[in-house]
């Protein structure tokens, strides 16, 4: 199969191929998964928490990313790579292009970022300078400590539409791809519908045009933080980590994973 480009996503969401994409750190697991059908390859700040054995995100800095970013790029031939600006990095449109440099010089082909509001500004600055962006709305773990937790978002009338017009604006900002996290099935769901640009689900349900795992859950691998409901370990699925990888594949292109089990109402 040919390499994944940036307008390729785009030719998906328009033909219904549904987008394969999990986390990597380090380049063993990201050639694994390169081989085994994974399209996109993101090395996201849960770094912090399922490598570095923090209790959040809140502790990754732009050289951590940086330095996964460059293990992850000598496994891959074929999948696109995404790279997380960590909390601080995208607070201001310069210090998220210092930081989204570092990432693409070290291999990433895209960066992602947590939120709407002033994020808006930054997403367009790194499009206009020809950096692709992939946003993250609904639950975004950089929010920890103003949320108080790790919850689901957008259950309520008021927060379901704030989420709808955060996905119309990221993509009207320049965002090509937008990771929903912890969103229930049916907002998620209209809101794939009405996005210009790909969807990609973890905790949103299947209607999503791809969906997402961090590779520790997809292992079943603790890390000491309780298992949230869509998790799902594919370890004992797939049999081995490459059967793991390619079970996961498959089952999110069937539209067998996620089920109603492994997703919010
Ligand atoms: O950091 C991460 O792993 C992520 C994914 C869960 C989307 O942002
Ligand atoms: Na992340």
């Amino acid at each position: 199969a040919k390499p994944w480009t940036v307008p390729m996503l785009a030719d998906a969401k328009r033909e219904g191929r549904k987008l394969v994409m999990l986390t990597a750190y380090d380049a063993g697991f990201a050639r694994v998964m390169d081989d085994n059908g994974v399209d996109l390859i993101l090395v996201g700040d849960s770094l912090g928490m399922v490598v570095q054995g923090h209790g959040s995100t809140l502790p990754v800095s732009v050289d951590d990313i940086a330095y996964h970013v460059s293990c992850v790029s000598r496994g891959l031939q074929r999948a696109l790579l995404i790279a997380d600006l960590p909390f601080g990095a995208d607070a201001t449109p310069e210090r998220a292009l210092d930081a989204s440099l570092k990432f693409l010089q070290a291999g990433a082909a895209m960066v992602k970022l947590e939120g709407a509001a002033h994020k808006l500004d930054v997403i367009r600055f790194l499009v206009d300078r020809e950096i692709p962006v992939c946003a993250h709305l609904g639950l975004t773990p950089q929010s920890v400590l103003r949320l108080g937790g790790y919850k689901v978002q957008g259950r309520e009338d008021k927060a379901a539409k704030q989420i709808c017009e955060d996905a119309l604006a990221v993509a009207k900002a320049g965002a090509t791809l937008l990771v929903l996290e912890c969103v229930p099935s049916s907002l998620a769901a209209a809101i794939t519908v009405a996005s210009p640009i790909p969807t990609i689900g973890i905790g949103a349900g299947a209607a999503c045009d791809g969906q997402v795992l961090v590779l520790h859950d997809l292992l079943g691998v603790n890390t000491g933080h309780r298992r949230p409901k869509f998790v799902k370990d594919f370890l004992a699925q797939g049999g081995s980590i490459a059967g793991a990888i390619k079970a996961f594949g498959d089952d999110v292109r069937s539209g067998a994973f996620p089920d109603a089990a492994h997703a919010y109402e």
